[in-house]
């Protein structure tokens, strides 16, 4: 049980962590099932069927993931991200979008795909209100790609996905490359070369040691200081100034106009300090860390009210006290821990 504490306001009336952090970001996961089985993430030996892992206490509506959202904003968030497992596998998704754009205090609504089912897609969630889209895309070579999904799907139907959000008005669409030694560091080369100058953001991210499938490894981390030089050789780049407090990535520019790329350096350069962020799973489970072993459920304070969803959540944010990336290597000794899996609370 989370610890009970008063809802302590301060100045601004907004709930603050134990480090002083404001709540500013939700990412929603709002299904906890994937197409894929990217073997980091969701490996096909432990999870072989596709329903094989129903949300464990029912899977939150339109109505209440909306409501939900709600209760974060008045809270502070201004920045929502739905995510999943494969947030596309929802058929009532475009109302979950619509739901969540007109929120009053919603300034950002993004979504994360891995991009397969995008291009029927696309258009839709755009008609919905949705503004921003973040493919994940950790291949471009047709064979890499498919053991990397775990031989769920082609990379043609991922680049189809993008060219259908470009033709739905999608702009700056942010492509995130999860980078592992020995098994796609040799497609860092094409993936700049096929997005630079195409009006999208790659980012590279530092493959990290979430959930407890991936037999994480740090030797087979790729530190982002390592990608810059390893880019910045063929194509010269140069660093830019963070878009706003918090933001996870570091942005860089091409020298030649070509457009920006991102680093998001979770393992060697941990952002803990500045993470406003808060995570729910679809079946309503509060997270406040990507590395967290439990979650709270929210679903009774959700049944009580408005004023009571709202304390609850504020009492978990002033309980929270994470930071684990800044932890890890002080823990690299320990046996790992219980933790959240990254398809239920969506990286
Ligand atoms: P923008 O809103 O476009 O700036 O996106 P974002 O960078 O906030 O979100 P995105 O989902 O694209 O984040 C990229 C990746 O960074 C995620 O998939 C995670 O792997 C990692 N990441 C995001 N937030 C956190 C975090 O709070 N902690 C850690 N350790 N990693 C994170
Ligand atoms: N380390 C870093 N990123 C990961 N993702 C999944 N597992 C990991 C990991 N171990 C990424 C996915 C996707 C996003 C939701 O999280 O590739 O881009
Ligand atoms: Fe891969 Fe994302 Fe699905 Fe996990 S949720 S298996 S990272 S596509
Ligand atoms: Fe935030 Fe936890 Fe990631 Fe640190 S490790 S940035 S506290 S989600």
């Amino acid at each position: 049980m989370a610890e009970r504490i008063p809802l302590a306001l301060v100045d601004d009336g907004l709930p603050r962590d134990r480090r002083g952090r404001p709540l500013r970001d939700l990412r929603i996961s709002v299904v906890d099932r994937c197409n894929f089985r990217c073997p980091y993430c969701m490996p096909e030996e432990r999870y072989p069927r596709d329903d094989g892992v129903p949300d464990a206490a029912g899977r939150l509506s339109p109505a209440q993931i909306e409501v939900l959202a709600q209760a974060f904003v008045a809270l502070g968030v201004d920045k929502l991200r739905l995510t999943g497992g494969e947030p596309l596998l929802r058929r009532d998704l475009p109302e979950i979008v619509a739901r969540l754009a007109r929120i009053a205090g919603v300034r950002d609504l993004a979504l994360t795909t891995n991009g397969s089912l995008l291009a029927a897609r696309a258009a839709d969630l755009r008609d919905a209100g949705l503004r921003r889209l973040t493919v994940s895309l950790d291949a471009l070579d047709p064979a890499l790609f498919a053991r990397m999904s775990g031989g769920r799907d082609a990379v043609a139907d991922v680049l189809a996905g993008i060219a259908a959000a470009e033709a739905a008005g999608f702009r700056s669409i942010k492509i995130n490359a999860v980078i592992q030694r020995g098994v796609n560091d040799d497609q860092v080369e094409p993936l700049v070369a096929r997005f630079r100058g195409s009006g999208h953001v790659l980012r590279f991210i530092e493959y990290m040691d979430v959930g407890t499938c991936n037999r994480w490894d740090a030797a087979a981390v790729v530190p982002s200081a390592e990608l810059v030089a390893r880019i910045g050789a063929r194509w010269p780049i140069r660093a830019l100034d963070r878009a706003y407090r918090g933001e996870v990535a570091e942005r860089w520019a091409f020298a030649d106009g070509a457009g920006e790329i991102g680093f998001v350096s979770s393992v060697s350069a941990p952002f803990c300090g500045d993470c406003h962020r808060a995570r729910l799973s679809s079946d309503g489970r509060l997270y406040t860390c990507l590395f967290a072993a439990h979650g709270t459920d929210l679903r009774p304070a959700l049944a009580a009210g408005d004023a009571a969803l709202r304390e609850a959540i504020g009492a978990v944010w002033q309980a929270r006290a994470d930071r684990y990336s800044e932890l890890r290597a002080g823990l690299a000794a320990e046996p790992a821990p219980a933790r959240v899996e990254m398809f239920r609370i969506g990286g």
